[in-house]
């Protein structure tokens, strides 16, 4: 079966390796490494030079990095018409298909198809675009994912706009006993996790974080203790 991105988890903060930064050459090794260094679930962007203007992996890659690990596999579908491709990456091996809100599509009918497909349902938003855009979709997935830069490529700044969206969101996931788990990709590093942590993220997406430089198991554990420090933080406010 699929592994989900479903609980019971062994770490309270997620860390998801985004194969986008790893040398595409060497994916499997990169794969292998991430799993073998602790990492809790990988994330496979996916782009159509549509949505974004940029290309990249398509479900044979996703079927392929599926052959080399156990791990949950996060889908980011930042293409135009995902309810097109969702049986195909389904049936790659995805666990979770997070679409954009942006892209076209009703979003409860995206939902609903992604539910008939046995998949967890993932929904995304750009910078531009506000939390309250998504806020009514919040009930009805399994994760929702704060863009931290304009989607598209690797190694971008973190965008701070991204923290009081992280913070709304933790709001209204609490007030409303959900268990989403609330994701925040793009610059996710050493100096920013701690704050995304602080401000309520569960799951860290890291590609140049982890695949940029040194090594994967060093980078994680870096990564790992400064996600805990805004994490502890928090649950000290509260
Ligand atoms: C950007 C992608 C990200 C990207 C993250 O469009 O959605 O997942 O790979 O890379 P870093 O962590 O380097 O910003
Ligand atoms: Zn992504």
């Amino acid at each position: 079966m699929t592994p989900t991105l479903v609980r019971p988890r062994k770490n309270p903060v997620w860390l998801a390796p985004s194969v986008l930064s790893a040398d595409p050459g060497a994916l499997g090794d990169a794969v292998k490494a991430a799993e073998e260094s602790g990492a809790d679930a990988l994330h496979v962007d996916v782009m159509d030079g549509h949505f974004v203007p940029n290309i990249s992996f398509g479900p044979s890659w996703v079927q392929a990095i599926r052959r080399r690990t156990h791990l949950p596999l996060d889908i980011h579908l930042m293409i135009e018409e995902p309810l097109r491709y969702f049986e195909a990456f389904a049936k790659a091996g995805g666990s979770t298909l997070v679409f954009h809100v942006e892209a076209a599509g009703e979003a409860p009918a995206l939902i609903r198809a992604l539910r008939d497909l046995g998949v967890g349902v993932g929904v995304a938003f750009r910078p531009e675009t506000p939390f309250t855009t998504v806020e009514p979709l919040l009930s009805r997935v399994d994760e929702l994912t704060v863009m931290s830069v304009h989607p598209g490529f690797s190694g971008q700044k973190f965008l701070p706009e991204a923290l009081p969206k992280l913070r709304a969101a933790r709001s209204a996931i609490d007030r409303e006993g959900l268990s989403v788990e609330l994701s925040v990709d793009g610059g996710v590093s050493v100096e920013t996790a701690p704050l995304v942590t602080a401000a309520g993220a569960t799951f860290l997406v890291c590609g140049n974080s982890v695949f940029g430089g040194g090594t994967v198991g060093k980078n994680l554990e870096e990564l790992r203790a400064a996600a805990e420090l805004g994490r502890r933080q928090r649950s000290e406010v509260r």
